[in-house]
């Protein structure tokens, strides 16, 4: 005979194997769901204030060998809370009567690419009202679907080095919002460098770095960094002067699939 206790026990166990298949399932879904038929080779892009920015958007399963016809695609692009539309293609021509002003001549498609299914929206000269998400919707013979964009701004160059009396100075003259900056020796030890900034009318940082006293024939990382994009230089210094290389690395955007696995958690918390 089973006591009351054993019981409990293992209708517990029964609960939290039902709740855990549960949520498996439901991830499953999430994940049969993101992969649908249209996709983004980038749906955290990062633009630089002034610059261009293409918007990713295709069908993942390409008409069979045949083309799609123009007039059989549609394409429509929207941003999340506002009114009008950011660009839209429909029986083989743009549509841009109910385009929202702000994207008046600075958005286009590339026609010869929608034949096979390319919606990607180039968005020309990026101001920081253009930050938010986009969904990019196609309809065609040969599928269709939508993807959400989620498109952050900012202002990032990469810093120039000078050599001058032992120090070695590191200046960029384009971020926002406001960076950090660090130094790190050969060794990955950090360094005390001296940072300054001045910001202009449009409210972009000029920063400027100085690490004193520096060594002949070392390497020093330089790393301009602040939540949406970093600029990390290599600063190697000889007695004929200083050379820099750097590259750009992207903050990702928060997960939507971790985020709705943390709504199921507190779903199920709350249930029991
Ligand atoms: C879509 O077209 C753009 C513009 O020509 C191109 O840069 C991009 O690589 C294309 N994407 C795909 C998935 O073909
Ligand atoms: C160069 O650096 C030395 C030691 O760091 C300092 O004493 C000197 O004043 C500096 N000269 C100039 C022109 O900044
Ligand atoms: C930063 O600059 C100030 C003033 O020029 C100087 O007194 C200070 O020692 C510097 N700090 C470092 C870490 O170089
Ligand atoms: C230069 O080398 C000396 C001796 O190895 C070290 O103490 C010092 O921290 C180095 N300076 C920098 C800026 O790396
Ligand atoms: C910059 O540094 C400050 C203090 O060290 C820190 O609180 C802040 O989070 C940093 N910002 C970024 C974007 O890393």
């Amino acid at each position: 005979m089973a006591t009351l206790g054993q019981i409990i026990f293992y209708s517990m166990v029964t609960l939290i194997v039902i709740f855990s298949a549960f949520i498996i399932l439901i991830l499953v879904l999430a994940f049969k769901n993101s992969s649908s038929a249209v996709l983004s080779s980038d749906a955290a892009p990062v633009a630089n204030f002034g610059q261009d920015e293409l918007l990713s958007c295709y069908l993942s399963v390409p008409a069979t060998s045949a083309q799609i016809s123009l007039t059989q695609v549609s394409v429509t692009w929207e941003k999340t809370d506002m009114n009008g539309l950011v660009y839209q293609f429909v029986n083989g021509a743009p549509n841009l009567v109910n385009q929202n002003s702000q994207f008046a001549g600075r958005t286009q498609l590339f026609p010869n690419e929608l034949a096979s299914g390319n919606a990607s929206l180039l968005l020309r000269s990026v101001m920081s009202s253009d930050q938010g998400v986009y969904t990019c919707t196609i309809s065609s013979s040969g599928g269709g679907g939508k993807v959400n964009i989620n498109l952050r701004t900012a202002a990032f160059s990469a810093p120039t080095f000078t050599l001058s009396n032992g120090s070695l100075g590191a200046v960029a003259n384009w971020w926002s919002p406001k960076p950090n900056v660090t130094w790190k020796d050969a060794n990955e030890n950090a360094l005390d460098g001296n940072t300054s900034f001045t910001q202009n009318s449009a409210g972009i940082f000029s920063v400027v770095s100085t690490l004193q006293s520096v060594n002949m024939s070392s390497t020093y990382t330089c790393k301009i960094a602040n939540n949406l994009v970093a600029a990390v230089s290599k600063a190697t210094v000889t007695e004929s002067g200083v050379s820099g290389n750097s590259y750009f690395v992207y903050s990702a955007a928060s997960s939507l699939l971790a985020s709705t696995y943390l709504n199921i958690l507190t779903s199920i918390y709350y249930l029991t």
